[in-house]
């Protein structure tokens, strides 16, 4: 197969892009270099099946170029930073709502037979049943959330209008080696692994997240990519299943450390700063995320085998080689 990766300097992209590489599919990477970096993809920019466009989404005619003569696209490209949302929601809108149409009608003009498009588990908003499956009420907290929900509604309807398969993935919390500095686990990491400093909590730490470890997540995009399942347009979860606790999760930092920490619990006011670490709380935080796994389960055979801890492990491993790489700007 020869398949476009939007966004595949990015955390997940990159992933996505050296896993189908590797397998010897020809790769197509358009990236603008935002927030992906070439660090991510050193390793396999020299394979004769690689090649990297330096462009950007909401150049439609770029988008065209790099999707001639493309199987399948998959669209990594997007803004996803809460805050930032927050502040220019049109900028998040352009992006990832506009950013996706071009993915959309390049893979109508060039024929392309597949799209798999990186949707998140923040279209479903705060919880109202536990684990949220597909069906879930989709009331997005953000505007994050409307632009990533907005996008799998225009692949529902190209998928109706046009017929290309479209497959929506809504990832939990991502999570493994590569990932950019700014997420919880990323925080409780460099505090206590890099710098020697406890984990500092906002909240009472019992908010539940759901992790999945990034090749986990990749192997069942690629078994979406290469198998159809389904019907025309499908959505899938894509996480452990597992909740995780925010306290139980910097524990597991802390013990993973080997230093000999105790975490700090602090409240700041939601859209304040932390004094300790500085950060930013986002206001309305979810409470609870879990997500059910049962339909891509049953539907592929897809089990995602790392644990937290392993996972975690992995995660640290590579930052202890890749310090300088979360020096960069926080991303919230
Ligand atoms: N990481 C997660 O836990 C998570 C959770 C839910 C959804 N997602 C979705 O997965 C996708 C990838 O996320 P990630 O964590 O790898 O983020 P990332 O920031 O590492 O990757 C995004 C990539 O897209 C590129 N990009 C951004 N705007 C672009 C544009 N206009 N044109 C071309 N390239 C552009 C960036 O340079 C970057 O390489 C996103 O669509 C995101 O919404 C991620």
């Amino acid at each position: 197969m020869r398949v476009l990766v939007t966004g595949g300097a990015g955390f997940i992209g990159s992933h996505v892009a050296e896993h189908l590489a590797k397998e010897g599919h020809e790769v197509v990477i358009l990236d603008n270099f935002s927030t992906g970096s070439i660090e991510n993809i050193r390793h396999i920019a020299s394979m004769s099946n690689v090649k990297i466009v330096n462009g950007d989404v909401l150049d439609a005619d770029a988008v065209m170029r790099a999707a001639d003569g493309c199987d399948a696209i998959s669209h990594h490209a997007a803004q996803l930073e809460i805050g930032s949302a927050i502040r220019d929601p049109v900028a998040d809108a352009r992006i990832n709502i506009e950013g996706t149409i071009n993915v959309l009608e390049a893979s109508v003009r060039k024929n392309v037979r597949k799209v798999i498009y990186a949707s998140s588990a923040g279209i479903y908003g705060e919880a109202v049943r536990l684990p949220q499956d597909e069906d879930h009420p989709k009331r997005p907290t953000w505007p994050y959330g409307v632009s990533k929900y907005s996008g799998e509604l225009y692949c529902l309807q190209y998928s109706q209008f046009y017929g290309v398969k479209t497959c929506a993935l809504r990832y939990g919390i991502v999570y493994g080696e590569r990932e950019w500095f700014g997420r919880v686990l990323t925080m409780f990491i460099k505090r206590a692994v890099l710098d020697n400093k406890p984990p500092v909590i906002f909240g009472d730490g019992r908010q539940m997240r759901d992790f999945i470890y990034v090749k986990d997540a990749v192997k069942l995009h690629n078994i979406l990519l290469e198998e159809d399942h389904g019907g025309s347009f499908e959505a899938y979860n894509v996480g452990s299943g597992v909740a995780t606790s925010i306290r139980d999760l910097a524990e597991l930092v802390i013990e993973l450390s080997g230093n000999a920490l105790e975490p700090v619990y602090e409240d700041p006011p939601e859209g304040g700063y932390s004094s300790i670490t500085g950060r930013w709380r986002i206001p309305k935080e979810l409470r609870n995320l879990q997500l059910d796994i049962s339909k891509a389960l049953r539907e592929t055979g897809w089990v995602p085998r790392t644990r937290l801890r392993e996972g975690v492990e992995r995660e640290i491993e590579w930052v202890k080689s890749n310090a300088e790489r979360w020096n960069a700007r926080e991303r919230v």
